[in-house]
Parts: C-alpha cells; sequence; structure tokens
C-alpha cells in the first residue's frame, strides 16, 4: 500500500533532518533538565568520514588534538599506540615555562588547572596521558574560509566550539573538554597605514593587525616604522593582542596616556556564527563593533583582523624598586612599605602613570617592575616619585630602587618589563579599585591587598599581580562595552590562590570558594566602589553581569542574543550565558531547558 504523506510525518521528517541527530544527551540536575552539547560518546558525534570532509574543506589543516606532554607518556588515551618520544619530551620539559613555546603549539593552555592538570610533561613514561579537558580535534586555520569552515562544522553537528589564540587566558576560555578548536596563531599579517580614511573621525595614522599578532612582535613592528608609532597593547610579550585582550578591553602600560586597547580600534573583520563575513565599524554592523570593544571574548563573533589607531613614539622612563627578604625580615616594615607605596596610587594616575607591581607571602615580597612615566625623562619621573620616596626614606624602610629613561617607548618596554612564567597553579580572582576607594581608604584597600597576598587562610597562601591604571586620565571618552569604572580607576589587582595541581575536585571546589568568598570578600568589602575585569577576574564572581559590566550588561544581552542566539560560542561569565552549565566535573556543556 503506497504511503501518503501527512504533515505530521512531513514535519516529523523535517524535524528529524535538522534537529535531531545532533542532539547531544538530556540530563537532568537538581529538578532542572539539561540539553548538552554532542561528545564522543555520543551517537550524534561526528563519524570519521565526517571529520575527513572537513578535513577537505579546510585544506588539509584539521588535526587530532594531541596534549603537548603525550610525547612523555606511553599510553595515550588507552590507545595502543604509543605517542612516547623521548627527544620530543625532552622538548616539552625544556619548554613547560617557555611562553612562546608554548603559544607556538596547537593546543596548549598556560595554567594547567584548566586542562586538569593531565598529560604533564613528567619522567615515568608508563603513566598514561589522558586528554583531560583539552578539546578533541583543532583547525590550524591559515584562512578566514577555514575559521568559517569550523564555525559551520561546529554550529550544525552542535559541538563545543572553542577558539584558541596562544591559550594565555587566566580563566582558561580557550580549552574545553571534548571541543573542536580553532586555532588563529597563524594570522601574523600587520600592515600600517599613514592616514586612516573609513567610518569614524580619525584621520591619524593606523595599523591593520591579524587575529593571531602577540604583543612584543606588533611592538616591535610599530617601532619599526617611519616614524616610529605605538600600540595600546598589555604587559605581557606573548599574550595575544586582537583576540581575548581586545574583546576584554585591554590594559596596558600606554593606558593612562591613550586608553585601554579596545578604545582605539577602528574596525573588526569577523566571521560571524552563522559563518558570515562581516565588518564592523562606527558605520556597519556598529552594534557589534560596539560589543567587541570590551564586551567578552569568544561572546559575539570570531575576529579575523582589527584596525587600530597608531600614536606617536613617546620617551619614557621607569624605576624599579624591591622590598623583600634581602631587606628585612620584619612584616610590619614591610607591610608599612607596601602602604606608603600603595596609598600613593591615585598619585601616580594623576600623573598620567602605569605601574606593574608583584606581591607575595612570607615576611613579604615586593616587587615592582616598574613604575612607568610615559612621556617622562630621568628628572621628571624622579621629580613626580619625590613623595614615594621621600615617605620612604622618611619611615627607614630598607629597599632598593633605580631609575632609568629612555628615548622611546618601545626601548623602554624591552628593557624594563619582563617575562612572566607559565604553567603555574592557581585559582585567579582580582578587583579593580576606583580613585574614590582610594581617596576614601587607601588603607583598606592595602590591606587587602597584602591579605590576599599573604595567608588568606591558616593553609594557604596568596601572591597577587597589580596594576596602577586609569584610562581615565586626560583621554577622550570612547562610547564601547568596556565597563565605565575603568574610567574612574586607579589599582587594578589579580589575586591568587596558590595550589599544588594535585588537588581533588572537591578540593578545587574549596580553593575556588577561599577565592571567591574570603580573599573576594575582602576585596570587594575595601573596594565597594570597584568593579572586576573580565580578563583578569573570578569565574565565580557573584552578581558577574554587573561586576564586570556594569550598566552595560543589559545592551550587551541583547547584542548576544542578536548574534548569536543558539550558543555556538560559549566562555563562562561573558553576556548570555546564563542558561550554560559544563556539567559532569568539568567536562559537558549544556544548556538549561527547563
Ligand atoms: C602573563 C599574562 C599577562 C597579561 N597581561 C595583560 C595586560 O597587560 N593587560 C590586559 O588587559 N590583559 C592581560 N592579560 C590577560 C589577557 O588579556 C587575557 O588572558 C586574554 O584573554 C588573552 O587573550 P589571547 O587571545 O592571547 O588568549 P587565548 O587564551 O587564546 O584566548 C582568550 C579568550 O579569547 C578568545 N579569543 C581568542 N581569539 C579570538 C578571536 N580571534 N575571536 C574571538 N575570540 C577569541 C578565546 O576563545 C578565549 O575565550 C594577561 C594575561 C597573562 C596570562
Ligand atoms: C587532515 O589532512 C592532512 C593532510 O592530508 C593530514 O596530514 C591530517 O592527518 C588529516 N587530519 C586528520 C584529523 O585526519
Ligand atoms: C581507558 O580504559 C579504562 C579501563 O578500561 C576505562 O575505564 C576508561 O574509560 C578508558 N578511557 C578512555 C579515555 O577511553
Ligand atoms: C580530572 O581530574 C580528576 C582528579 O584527578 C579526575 O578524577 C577526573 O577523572 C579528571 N577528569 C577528566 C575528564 O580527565
Ligand atoms: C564624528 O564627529 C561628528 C561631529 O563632531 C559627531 O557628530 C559624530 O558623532 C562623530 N562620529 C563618531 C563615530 O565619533
Ligand atoms: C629581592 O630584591 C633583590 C634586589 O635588591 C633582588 O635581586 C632579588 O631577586 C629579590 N628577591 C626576591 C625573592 O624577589
Ligand atoms: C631574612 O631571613 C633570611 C633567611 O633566614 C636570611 O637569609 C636573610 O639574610 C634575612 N634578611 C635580613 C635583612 O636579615
Amino acid at each position: 500500500m503506497a504511503r501518503t504523506i501527512t504533515f505530521a510525518t512531513l514535519f516529523a521528517a523535517v524535524n528529524y533532518a535538522f534537529a535531531a541527530p545532533w542532539k547531544g544527551e538530556v540530563k537532568k540536575v537538581g529538578g532542572a533538565t539539561y540539553q548538552c552539547k554532542c561528545y564522543s560518546d555520543n551517537s550524534c558525534w561526528p563519524t570519521n568520514a565526517d571529520w575527513n570532509a572537513l578535513n577537505k574543506t579546510v585544506d588539509g589543516a584539521l588535526q587530532v588534538a594531541v596534549p603537548p606532554g603525550a610525547a612523555c607518556h606511553k599510553s595515550f588515551e588507552n590507545s595502543t599506540v604509543s605517542v612516547y618520544n623521548k627527544a620530543a619530551c625532552a622538548e616539552v620539559q625544556a619548554n613547560w615555562i617557555n611562553e612562546q613555546w608554548l603559544t607556538d603549539h596547537p593546543i596548549a593552555n598556560l595554567w594547567p588547572l584548566y586542562t586538569n592538570n593531565t598529560c604533564l610533561p613528567n619522567d615515568d613514561p608508563s603513566t598514561p596521558c589522558t586528554r583531560g579537558f583539552y578539546g578533541r580535534y583543532v583547525v590550524l586555520a591559515k584562512t578566514k574560509e577555514h575559521i568559517k569552515a569550523g564555525i559551520d562544522f561546529a554550529r550544525e553537528r552542535n559541538l563545543r566550539l572553542i577558539i584558541r589564540n596562544t591559550g594565555h587566558d587566566f580563566m582558561g576560555r580557550s580549552t574545553g573538554f571534548g571541543s573542536l578548536i580553532i586555532n588563529t596563531h597563524s594570522f601574523k599579517d600587520v600592515s600600517f597605514l599613514k592616514t586612516y580614511s573609513g567610518p569614524g573621525n580619525w584621520t591619524g595614522s593606523a595599523a591593520v593587525v591579524g587575529a593571531g599578532v602577540q604583543g612584543r612582535e606588533l611592538f616591535r613592528q610599530a617601532f619599526a616604522q617611519k616614524p616610529p608609532v605605538v600600540i595600546v597593547g598589555g604587559e605581557c610579550p606573548t599574550v595575544g593582542w586582537a583576540g581575548g585582550y581586545i574583546q576584554g578591553g585591554g590594559h596596558g602600560p600606554l593606558t593612562s596616556i591613550y586608553g585601554m586597547g579596545a578604545d582605539n580600534v577602528l574596525a573588526f573583520d569577523a566571521v560571524t556564527v552563522d559563518g558570515e563575513y562581516v565588518t564592523a565599524n562606527a558605520k556597519e554592523n556598529s552594534d557589534l563593533f560596539w560589543a567587541l570593544k570590551g564586551g567578552g571574548p569568544s561572546t559575539f563573533a570570531v575576529v579575523v583582523s582589527i584596525t587600530v589607531k597608531t600614536f606617536p613614539e613617546v620617551p619614557t622612563a621607569g624605576t624599579i624598586i624591591n622590598i623583600n627578604s634581602t631587606h628585612t625580615n620584619d612584616s610590619a616594615v614591610f607591610n608599612k612599605g607596601f602602604h606608603i607605596f600603595h596609598n600613593l596610587a591615585n598619585h601616580y594616575v594623576d600623573n598620567g602613570m602605569f605601574v606593574y607591581f608583584e606581591v607575595g607571602p612570607g615576611p613579604g615580597r615586593l616587587h615592582i617592575a616598574p613604575l612607568v612615566g610615559p612621556k617622562m625623562d630621568e628628572k621628571k619621573l624622579n621629580e613626580v616619585l619625590k613623595p614615594l620616596f621621600d615617605q620612604l626614606d622618611a619611615a627607614k624602610i630598607p629597599h632598593d630602587r633605580h631609575t632609568r629613561a629612555f628615548p622611546t617607548f618601545f626601548e623602554f618596554y624591552i628593557d624594563m618589563f619582563e617575562d612572566e612564567q607559565p604553567n603555574q597553579n592557581s585559582i585567579v580572582g582580582g578587583r579593580l579599585f576606583t580613585r574614590k576607594d582610594i581617596d576614601d581608604g587607601a588603607d583598606e584597600v592595602a590591606d587587602a591587598i597584602l591579605f590576599a597576598s599573604g595567608n588568606p587562610t591558616k593553609d594557604r597562601i596568596g601572591f597577587s599581580v597589580g596594576h596602577i591604571v586609569d584610562p581615565g586620565h586626560g583621554v577622550p571618552y570612547a562610547d564601547n562595552a568596556i565597563n565605565d569604572k575603568w574610567r574612574k580607576s586607579s589599582s587594578f589587582v589579580i589575586t591568587n590562590v596558590i595550589m599544588s595541581g594535585l588537588e581533588s575536585w572537591e578540593e578545587k571546589k574549596q580553593l575556588e570558594d577561599v577565592q571567591t568568598n574570603v580573599v573576594g570578600k575582602r576585596l570587594r568589602e575595601a573596594g565597594p566602589d570597584g568593579a572586576t575585569y573580565v580578563n583578569e577576574g573570578d569565574l565565580n564572581e557573584p552578581n558577574w553581569q554587573h561586576s564586570y559590566w556594569g550598566d552595560k550588561y543589559p545592551r550587551l544581552l541583547e547584542i548576544r542574543k542578536k548574534w548569536d542566539a543558539k550558543g555556538v560560542l560559549y566562555t563562562k561569565t561573558t553576556p548570555g550565558t546564563e542558561d550554560w552549565d559544563v556539567l559532569d566535573q568539568g567536562t559537558k556543556l549544556c544548556r538549561k531547558v527547563s
């Protein structure tokens, strides 16, 4: 008997063809129902033929994602095929704290907590290597067509999609269990323009910067121009510039004179989650333009390149100060020294300065390296810092200090900034203190930072990285997604609760609780007018929407719904992710459906 096609069967067929095959598991957690992305243990996971087809579309740029430490282990994911290689293992071990080597790797994350501390390059090849929270496949994209192909595949197959530039993110947002990764590291092109003629009111010089360009290499190319120019970027040489940095806002040593990184962006070229190539600038897609400047990484679109203002080089001077156990073991003396230094935060930013400092436990270790004086020579910087030097000397705080001046910012930057050390274990948090917070209670703020950097609990030590910076100082107001609190900021601190890396899941949760509810609580109390920074903050920040974006959050939520309603992109604590959760101990990404 011939079958009659009814609307109902047609509807069912359509539904099957477009939705059902790519639905992941349904999970019930605490009374809520979740619909998950597709993972390798689900029938909706792509077949080998599907992966091969994707590989063809991306001209062979698809690779199986293999953790960097795999070469040190005889078994990888229960595979009988050994990936062990003595020489390759020695290379990984030698480069485990080499930032450039790690950022060049297809999938390495610089903070092992976010890989579940898995497959470490240890000396015992008999220990197995498992993927932990690393992804499954990676597209080493060379063209924007490759980026589009990766996005389309992940969207159509309902896969977790990760955009990975350098793997530097303190909040683990370039790593994801079971994901398809798009690596943007190859997008290294930079070109410089003498005059910009696109939309907006800028007619000065500019640069077009590829998504994979890193801080120091960008600064170096800007310096090579005739005449040399500068671009606002971060202090770290290997952090990406056009990825997470700009999409989170981006502070840096020139911020007090030229604004935040994102304030200077003139246009984005991007691929949307629907796989469309778009330009976002003051005229075209202006909502996307606004949101990509500080609204959160991996949230609105995948950036391919950015056009940004460049500025004239400036002479720059810097001062380095140390107070540590070579100078004193008396913590009262140390604390007094820290107060003297930090209580002057508003004074530094009033003078257009930026300050980078590290403070750690014990009797105390303060490394201020450096205090940055853009547009200053040695005499001018010493004059501005006279109140600091006078107070340290009057209070007899033992310390060492030296000041040096350079004809350009770039020469200063290369000489006086230091590289950081990756592959350390800690839970990160932080707070932005405003000028009002310092005016109202500089001592409370200094005490809170010392508390976070000492022993926040009996059995735990902390460590903090501070930045004294004010992008509102003498810089015209830029309308973008960056929290307005930045325009009144004075001191921004990143706090760490130090871990061993061997903790169980439950112990990690307890340490997160220390960061959020012991350290974070103290910081919030000391800085009630303050806020938090989306790129360097606590993933469990209470009321994160307001804390990260203030009054700008509702508009960001609308823009997210317009450009990525389905949740093709995801990173925790970014606009519009309220219904999403990573379940099953940090593995499966699922959306709450009821
Ligand atoms: C040592 C160190 C120093 C730092 N110094 C500073 C500083 O001076 N100033 C400052 O503001 N911040 C600083 N940061 C924080 C930094 O801005 C963030 O970690 C930022 O997310 C890094 O971006 P990335 O693209 O290099 O990293 P990744 O880890 O590769 O990516 C970070 C996030 O951005 C997303 N992303 C990357 N590329 C794209 C793209 N093309 N399109 C869409 N999404 C993308 C990723 O998916 C991820 O969510 C520092 C971080 C470290 C570790
Ligand atoms: C993709 O194709 C390239 C080139 O043919 C090949 O080297 C690579 O192994 C393929 N990737 C996967 C995941 O099969
Ligand atoms: C590896 O094998 C063990 C024991 O058979 C099993 O429990 C585990 O799930 C396997 N892991 C993977 C990643 O396949
Ligand atoms: C993560 O690490 C914990 C603790 O070692 C372990 O129990 C868990 O199975 C790991 N998860 C994955 C996905 O590797
Ligand atoms: C450019 O300047 C005009 C006139 O001052 C102003 O109305 C307009 O808003 C400016 N446009 C942008 C994008 O800043
Ligand atoms: C302490 O300061 C001195 C400079 O006086 C420096 O050489 C040394 O590395 C510092 N020690 C620590 C532990 O930071
Ligand atoms: C502080 O203590 C350390 C370790 O005992 C010692 O090496 C150092 O000399 C002491 N510093 C001072 C200033 O006494």
